[in-house]
This record gives C-alpha cells, structure tokens and sequence, in this order.
C-alpha cells in the first residue's frame, strides 16, 4: 500500500495550520467543574491523524495525558450494542439530538418521561453504561477497559484514578440525573445508582492520547474492522449508528456547525480531546484543553475545520 499521498501535504503545512489554532486558546476556558481536569495546559494542542497502513502525521502535544470523558460515550454504546444488540439498547435510549446541555435534566421530565434522547448526552449514556454486560462494577468496568484496549490496540489503557474520584466527589447533577433514571425505571430494578455511576465515571477517566484516539479513530473509519491488523473488532451496522449519533450529537450543541465546517463523525470531551475521522482513510486525535463556550477544544475546532475544509474531507 503506497502511503496516502495527503499525509505529506498534511505534514508540511500542519506547522502553520497548528501556531494559528493553537492562537485561539486564550479565548476558551479549560474545564473546572471536575476539579481535577482545572490543571490541565490551556495552550496545549496536539494532533494525530493515522492512515490504514500504519503511517501517521502527529504535531504539538501529540503525546500529552488527557481522559476521554464523553469520548468514552461512543465506545460504550458500541460494547452496549454488542452485549445488548440495536433494540435492548434503544428500549432504554432515544435517537435525537436534544438542542440542550449535555448534563441536562430538562426534556427528561417533559418530553417521554424518563427516556434520555440520545447515547451522548450524561443521562443517556448512564442509561447505556447500566446496560454493559457483567456481574459486579468491577466485571463491566474491566470489559469496558477491554474493549477499549483492544480497539485503541494498546494493552496499557487505564483510568486515571485522580479525575474518577474529582468526578465522583463532585458529580451532583449526574447523581440526581442517574436517580431520576432509576424513578422511571431506565435503570433496572437491579441496577444501582452508585454502582452504574462508578463505572460510568470510570470509563470517562480512561486516561488516552492523541495518538490514541486516532487508533481508536482509525477502527472506527473503516466501518469496525481494524485496517492494520485486519481483525473485525466491532460489526458494520453498530459502527454505523454510533457514527451517526457523532455527526448529530458528537459535539453538543454546535454539532450543526461542526457538521457544516468539517463535516466529519466527531465527538469531543470536556478535557478537550476530539476524536473524529475520514470514513475509509484516517484516525484522527486531537487534543487541546481550552474549551469554546459549547464545550468543545477552541483551538481543537479550528484546527480540524482548517484541515478538512484544505483537504475537502466533508463526508456531505
Ligand atoms: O459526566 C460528565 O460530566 C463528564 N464525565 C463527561 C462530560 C463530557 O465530556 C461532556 N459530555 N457530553
């Protein structure tokens, strides 16, 4: 396989691309209502982008620690949909997008009471983490790390133990959003609150890289089944719908303008990471933790609406 010939232009214009994106963090604001992620760099910015043959192009802080927060959401609604397959999971969650807060409990009580609309938003995806096969917290929280493990192809992913216990000690509105779900019996007489909300905080704190995601990415961009080792890790059909949710709720409320600028499945995290991806060509990871009022990496956003409006990478 002959390298795919836009890495190089990639590679030779991302310096400047990255010192005009990277000018854009002075106008965010790194998250703080978890404590712990408040430390993380504000100017930071880092960038993978990784083809199917193995070749990449990374930039800038391509190797700083970050957790994926609501990234983990897309890959624990594809292990939910593997244990629980299309109607288990969708008898507990909705498929629209919400036009709201991502940790918020407004339609949950006036549209269809009780069902969260989507997998992405906090409340819909407590209700897909209940629904993660396994006995005891720690048996669903070591398949989710496994999971996780095996599409990143890194045996060394972990939770990081000072974000999940800033996330637990203050987590207030998802404690009242995850016992609303048990009122309506979203969360199953035999799911308990807190220990849902364990592995859930867990999964969020699943500490990764730029790299990373986009090896993550990469699986995801070729429809489940990993281009480098050729192994099918995650069918069609559920790479399929979680790549539709990222279009339409991957980016909170601005996941309209992210789809008209870039175009690309993407979903962000509070601590500024972005995975997104080129169907049939890149992974991509990107981390910067100064975020936009929508909550989305400032600099993140702008460095991927520069690449793919450069490269025409709209999947529209
Ligand atoms: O539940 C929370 O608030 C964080 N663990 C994750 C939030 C996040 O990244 C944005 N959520 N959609």
């Amino acid at each position: 396989m002959s390298p795919d010939p836009q890495l190089q232009s990639l590679r030779e214009r991302l310096p400047q691309w990255m010192d005009a994106s990277r000018g854009k963090a002075a106008e965010g604001r790194v998250a703080s209502y978890i404590p712990e992620l408040a430390k993380a760099p504000a100017d930071a910015l880092g960038v993978c982008v990784l083809a199917a043959d193995g070749s990449s192009v990374f930039a800038g802080d391509c190797g700083l620690p970050f957790t994926m927060q609501s990234i983990s959401k897309v890959f624990t609604l594809l292990l939910a949909l593997k244990d629980k397959g299309e109607t288990g999971v969708f008898a507990r969650v909705g498929m629209e997008p919400t036009g709201d807060d991502f940790n918020s409990m407004l339609k949950l009580e006036l549209v269809e009471p009780g069902k969260p609309f989507n997998p992405l938003i906090n409340a819909g995806a407590i209700a897909v983490t209940s629904l993660i096969d396994g006995a005891t917290p720690a048996d669903k929280f070591s398949r989710v790390l496994a999971f996780f493990r095996e599409v990143a192809d890194d045996p060394t992913l972990d939770y990081n133990e000072a974000v999940y216990h800033s996330e637990s000690a203050t987590a207030h509105r998802n404690r009242s959003l995850a016992y609303f779900l048990k009122d309506n019996g979203v969360l199953s007489e035999n799911d308990e609150v807190e220990d849902v909300l364990e592995v859930y905080f867990k999964h969020c704190a699943v500490e990764t890289t730029c790299r990373n995601l986009a090896r993550m990415a990469l699986v995801l961009a070729f429809d489940g089944t990993d281009p480098i080792s050729g192994r099918e890790l995650i069918p069609r059909r559920y790479v399929q719908i979680a790549k539709t949710f990222m279009v339409t709720c991957g980016m909170y409320n601005a996941s309209g303008e992210f789809a008209i600028r870039a175009g690309l499945p993407a979903k962000s995290g509070v601590s500024g990471g972005i995975l997104t991806l080129v169907p049939g060509r890149f992974g991509i990871g990107v981390v910067g933790p100064s975020l936009n009022g929508k909550g989305n990496s400032i600099a993140g956003v702008h460095l991927l609406e520069t690449m793919s409006s450069h490269f025409d990478w709209s999947i529209f």
